[in-house]
Parts: C-alpha cells; sequence; structure tokens
C-alpha cells in the first residue's frame, strides 16, 4: 500500500492526508471509534504549552498505536557519539577531513553513522551532534527513530529513500531532508544505487525553521512553498521487525511482530520534510564587500538568546559575483560561531585543494581561518569582471558552542594532518613606502 512518491507543499503547514478515503476523523481528533478500526495517536514536537507559531504536534491513525512493542534493550551505539563527551579535550586547531570511506562490508544507515563533533548537551537540547554516514544495505526489517533530536541530512553521494511512519520522501546530491525528533523511519538505496554517503546535523535544540528576513522583506532566501512533506503511506506487515531508538546518548533496540509504517491517515504540522537547495533565492551584494554567510541561511535552530542560532544551516550555491572593488572570495575572520563545512558538489572558492566533495573542515570558536595561499595571491590580483560561481555547492553546520571532534574523527586516517600548512605560505606584502 506504499504509494509512488508524492509531497505536500509547504513549510509546516497543517498538512491532511489520508491513504484510505475518510480514514480522517471529520471535526474532532480522537473519537471514541477512528474509521477502519484505527486507533488514534498524537506525536507532539514540541511543549503542549508553547506559542502557536512554534507548537508542532501530528495526529497518527494508525494499524497498533506504538505501545505495541517489546521492552528497550540496550545495543552497541557503533560510531554514535553524544554530547558531551568526557574526552579527548575540544580543540581550538582547525581541522580538515577527506570524504569518509565508503564501506566493504554489508552497512545499513544506522551502522553507517560516524560522529565527527557534538557540542551543547543533548539532555538539556542544547547544542547538535554532526554526523557523517557511509552504507551499501538498506534497511529492510529495521526501522529507526531519535528521542535525542532530529535529523537534518544533506545526501552527497547516492540517492536515499526515507520511508517514514508519515510518508515517503526520496532525496540525493543537491536535496536535503529533516526528520523530526520522534519520527520511526528507515532508509533503503534507491534501485541503481549501491552505496551512498552524506552529513547529517543531529539537532538537539529548537526545531529548524525558515529565518526571519529583516528588511530583505516578504521573499527570498528558501521560499516555503519550495518545502516538501510526505503523503500517507502505510503497510500492513507482519513479521519479526526492529525499531532502534537513540535516546540520552545510546542506541536501544525493540522488537515489534508487525511493521511500524502502519498509520494510514494523519493531519498536523509536525512531519519530515524535504528540499531542493536549487530553489534557494540567493542573495548577495550587487556593489561592494560581503554582507556576512548569514545570508546564505537556508534553516535555522534558535537558542535561548535572540539573534544567536544553536545551529543555522548555511549554504554556498552557485551564483554571480559582480563586487566591485573587493577581495571576492571569503575574507580572513575569526568567529564567535563555530562552523562545521562539507562539499556537497564541485569547489569551494576560498580553498584552491585539499576540499573534495564528501570532505569536511572544522573551524572553531575563533580560531582564525580564510582563503588558502594560493587563493589569496589569485584573487588578489583577479580581473573583476562578472562571474558566475557555477559547479559549487558547499554548506555549513554553524553553531553558538564549540564543536567537540570525536576520538574517532581525530584519529581517522582521512583526518588531513597537515591542513594548517594551507595557510603558511601567505607571506608579508607590507611596504611602508607604498600606499
Ligand atoms: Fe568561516
Amino acid at each position: 500500500m506504499m504509494p509512488e512518491l508524492e509531497y505536500q507543499s509547504g513549510f509546516r503547514n497543517h498538512f491532511a492526508s489520508e491513504a484510505l478515503p475518510g480514514a480522517l476523523p471529520e471535526g474532532q481528533n480522537s473519537p471514541q471509534r477512528c474509521a477502519y478500526g484505527l486507533y488514534a495517536e498524537q506525536l507532539t514536537g514540541s511543549a503542549f504549552t508553547a506559542p502557536r507559531h512554534h507548537n508542532l504536534r501530528s495526529w497518527l491513525y494508525r494499524i497498533r498505536p506504538s505501545v505495541a512493542q517489546s521492552a528497550y534493550r540496550p545495543l552497541n551505539s557503533g560510531g554514535l557519539a553524544t554530547s558531551p563527551l568526557v574526552k579527548p579535550a575540544a580543540d581550538p586547531n582547525q581541522m580538515r577531513w577527506d570524504p569518509a570511506p565508503l564501506p566493504q562490508a554489508p552497512t545499513d544507515f544506522i551502522n553507517g553513522l560516524t560522529t565527527i563533533a557534538v557540542n551543547g548537551d543533548a539532555a538539556t537540547q542544547t547544542g547538535c551532534g554532526v554526523h557523517v554516514y557511509a552504507c551499501n544495505k538498506s534497511m529492510t526489517e529495521r526501522f529507526f527513530y531519535n528521542a535525542d533530536g532530529e535529523f537534518l541530512i544533506v545526501p552527497q553521494l547516492g540517492t536515499l529513500l526515507f520511508r517514514t511512519e508519515l510518508g515517503t520522501l526520496e532525496a540525493g546530491n543537491g536535496e536535503i531532508v529533516v526528520i523530526p525528533r520522534g519520527i520511526k523511519f528507515q532508509v533503503r538505496l534507491v534501485d541503481g544505487h549501491d552505496s551512498a554517503r552524506g552529513y547529517i546535523c543531529e539537532n538537539y535544540g529548537s526545531p529548524l525553521e525558515l529565518p526571519g528576513l529583516g528588511p530583505i522583506g516578504a521573499n527570498g532566501l528558501a521560499n516555503p512553498r519550495d518545502f516538501l512533506s510526505p503523503v500517507a503511506a502505510y503497510e500492513d506487515l507482519h513479521g519479526n521487525f526492529e525499531l532502534v531508538a537513540k535516546f540520552s546518548g545510546r542506541l536501544w533496540t525493540t522488537s515489534l511482530d508487525h511493521s511500524p509504517l502502519d498509520v494510514v491517515a494523519w493531519h498536523g504540522n509536525y512531519a519530515p520534510y524535504k528540499y531542493d537547495l536549487a530553489n534557494f533565492n540567493t542573495i548577495n551584494t550587487v556593489s561592494f564587500d560581503h554582507p556576512d554567510p548569514s545570508i546564505f541561511t537556508v534553516l535555522t535552530s534558535a537558542s535561548d538568546t535572540e539573534g544567536m542560532a544553536n545551529v543555522d544551516f548555511v549554504i554556498f550555491p552557485p551564483r554571480w559575483m559582480v563586487a566591485e572593488k573587493t577581495f571576492r572570495p571569503p575574507y580572513f575572520h575569526r568567529n564567535l560561531m563555530s562552523e562545521f563545512m562539507g562539499l556537497i558538489h564541485g569547489e569551494y572558492d576560498a580553498k584552491a585543494e585539499g576540499f573534495t566533495p564528501g570532505g569536511a573542515s572544522l573551524h572553531n570558536c575563533m580560531s582564525p581561518h580564510g582563503p588558502d595561499a594560493s587563493t589569496f595571491e589569485k584573487a588578489s590580483e583577479a580581473k573583476l569582471a562578472p562571474q558566475y560561481q557555477e559547479a559549487t555547492l558547499a554548506f555549513m553546520f554553524e553553531s553558538r558552542y564549540v564543536f567537540h571532534p570525536t576520538e574517532q574523527a581525530l584519529e581517522a586516517d582521512f583526518r588531513q594532518r597537515n591542513y594548517v600548512d594551507v595557510w603558511q605560505g601567505l607571506k608579508s606584502h607590507f611596504n611602508p613606502g607604498q600606499r
């Protein structure tokens, strides 16, 4: 009964979707008896009393309620880590990694997760975890949900099918998927893709939302109608199924005698969604200098301090470079905010080499960074004609909290231990006799 991929458009609209006609109750949420013998179950993604514009909940009408599962048992957490880390110490060094290697042995999405860095504290719902995934096997009898945070998934290699309680989404390179906290799902490789790799921001804090636009006005950046949520889809399968939960930094496993993808109808504004980054309406200077990179924010998770994100998801998409009298690549900088970067495809304009698709870099609070020596020399001499920055799509998870790299990330074979050398060729051009 899983239909073809079908989506509903809008950012956190109050959607209503049913896979059987009349499965949704009319005029109420929890009738004495639901149509088709279904159970009603509410899933909330906010406190009940959250302000209306932050209040998130969906009503699910399912074949069995979620309590129909075994007790939770601890499971080996593999490469997954959660903040806070006991060791090693947080590290101010600028870091960079090559793409994580693809697995040789059969590895599904859950087993293929490797945590690179974490910050904040999952138990107090602050900060985030940054993971990469590399997998070559579909989840079939296995499902997952995350009580510690929502997953923002950034595919780099391969196309994935996300089969969720609320319906199915597909995403590949250039798209993102967000699976909110608590929603059960499984990940399959789409036919023709024998392996997949990408990045994940596990947001422990406030759910991601669209940034305010201020003087930009009503339009621009990511437009709400380009966000797509799935329609209701269910399967009525009996057998041996496993549901893995991430809870308080550990994995747990439960058994079910049926597929948990048994939601026949749902309504509400708490649902997974996808977004094609090509729809991002990029705004930048048409005179000189750079706006700060916050102009490229796709989604933001607020912290309890206004204007200071728990984590921002920022992209550097294809765009025209037209600034006059300006050093056009990103400037040298030191920031309060800490930055994890990845490259989805193409080249990034601040680095001549060493930062490849699937790779990553980490620039922590106040650690200096910017263009490498050869990019600086080249851009300082470049002819400033309008230029289209074509084949490029980089992104950043930017957070107010210092990223704490994991031991496995520090010791990984694919970490570039000489990254800081990219700035060693920056020589003094100072000449007090010539302005
Ligand atoms: Fe930066």
